[in-house]
């Protein structure tokens, strides 16, 4: 069985329309597909016209070890399976707190279906917690979709750094690729990105990206997957090409292995830490918009407030972080910039540079 994650910490960039229209064209073209939604939101239930009060058995009975994956499955039509979340989810992580190797339970759980399907889909929620690492070690490939419409791309550092840890500390091999999703060609900046996305990343971005097509919306509206809504929009057109991209790699499962030391304890025990307050600051015009963005938000721009230094226009905000390394950067008048007052910076993957601050 393949098995592939729908993964980026960033909310809104397409990985539940991808995991939902990936199932869906590979289940067309004849191969048997488990889609398994890891998000508390249920949002790719929605999408499939299931409604949470519909779901009774759900991933986290599997996860929690209440009951064996093949009963919480639901055949959704040839070929396509899947199980559902809801919000109850959203508790596992409280409730595995200290549970020894509860980055495995998603991987245990399917053990006992691995048979009985060609690809696993797992759609992943907008964090990199506890649940994502489940998806990533029940996992062989990653599929990172970027929206190359938004800011999206400053995230990618830090998911890389991940998935590489995991490989380096869990000893578990994953192999990623980006797909350029909401491309709209006919702005440059989204050209833009699409093109920074493939220099930077030559061997790890898919030739298929996705462009805007409301008619996703619609059909994401109507519960439907886009085959069965509109086969003649750009979207279907879109992720049939990526099936054709995903069935052309077809390659050997790769051997896993489970010996391993916990990661997500590591990363929980520095977690629990004392947090700090670090008051970010950057001069700019009082008429400017200034925002910022870092690992420590996933990178969703968080505006900041105007204070006044020796008469001069001084922007802050204060964060509390627990210790760690972030990287960041500003976003003044829609214009990403380091810190000027910070020495400290690291390759951001796109040209550019991050700030970096050691809390
Ligand atoms: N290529 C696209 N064109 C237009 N809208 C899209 C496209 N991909 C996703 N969307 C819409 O964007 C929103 C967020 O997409 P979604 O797949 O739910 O993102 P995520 O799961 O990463 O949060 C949804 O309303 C979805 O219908
Ligand atoms: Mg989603």
């Amino acid at each position: 069985m393949r098995k592939i994650a729908l993964v980026n910490q960033k909310g809104g960039c397409g990985k539940t329309t991808t995991a939902v229209n990936l199932a869906s064209c590979l289940a067309g073209k004849g191969r048997k597909v488990l889609l398994v939604d890891l998000d508390p939101q249920g949002h790719a239930g929605f999408a499939l016209g299931v409604k949470p009060d519909q779901i009774e058995e759900s991933i986290y009975e599997v996860l929690s070890g209440k009951m064996p994956s093949s009963e919480a499955i639901k055949t959704l039509g040839k070929n396509l399976d899947a199980i559902f979340s809801n919000v109850v989810l959203s508790a596992f992580e409280q409730v595995m707190a200290g549970v020894p190797e509860r980055e495995f339970r998603l991987a245990e759980g399917l053990r006992d279906i691995e048979e009985d399907y060609e690809y696993l889909i797992i759609d992943c929620p907008p964090s990199v917690g506890l649940l994502t690492f489940n998806a990533l070690m029940a996992c062989d490939e990653a599929i990172i979709p970027v929206d190359s419409s938004a800011f999206s791309v400053h995230g990618l550092a830090k998911l890389l750094e991940t998935i590489q840890l995991i490989e380096q500390q869990a000893g578990h091999g994953l192999t990623f690729k980006i797909l350029a999703t909401n491309v709209d060609r006919r702005t440059n900046f989204s050209n833009r990105v699409v093109e920074t996305l493939r220099a930077r990343f030559p061997k790890n971005c898919f030739k298929t990206g996705i462009n805007t097509c409301t008619r996703l919306r619609e059909a994401a509206a109507a519960g439907k997957p886009i085959a069965a809504y509109d086969k003649h929009c750009a979207a279907f057109l879109d992720y049939q090409q990526l099936m054709k991209e995903i069935l052309r790699q077809e390659t050997k499962m790769k051997a896993k292995s489970f010996a391993l030391k916990s990661f997500v304890e590591a990363k929980e025990e520095g977690k629990a830490s004392v947090e700090k307050e670090v008051a970010f600051m950057i001069e700019a015009p009082e008429d400017a918009s200034v925002q910022i963005a870092g690992d420590f938000n996933s990178w969703t721009p968080e505006s900041l407030h105007l204070t006044h230094s020796h008469g001069r226009p001084v922007w802050q905000k204060a964060i509390r972080l627990s210790p760690g390394l972030y990287q960041y950067k500003y976003l003044v008048d829609g214009r990403w910039v380091s810190d000027p007052s910070n020495k400290k910076r690291a390759d951001d993957f796109f040209g550019g540079k991050n700030s970096v601050i050691n809390v």
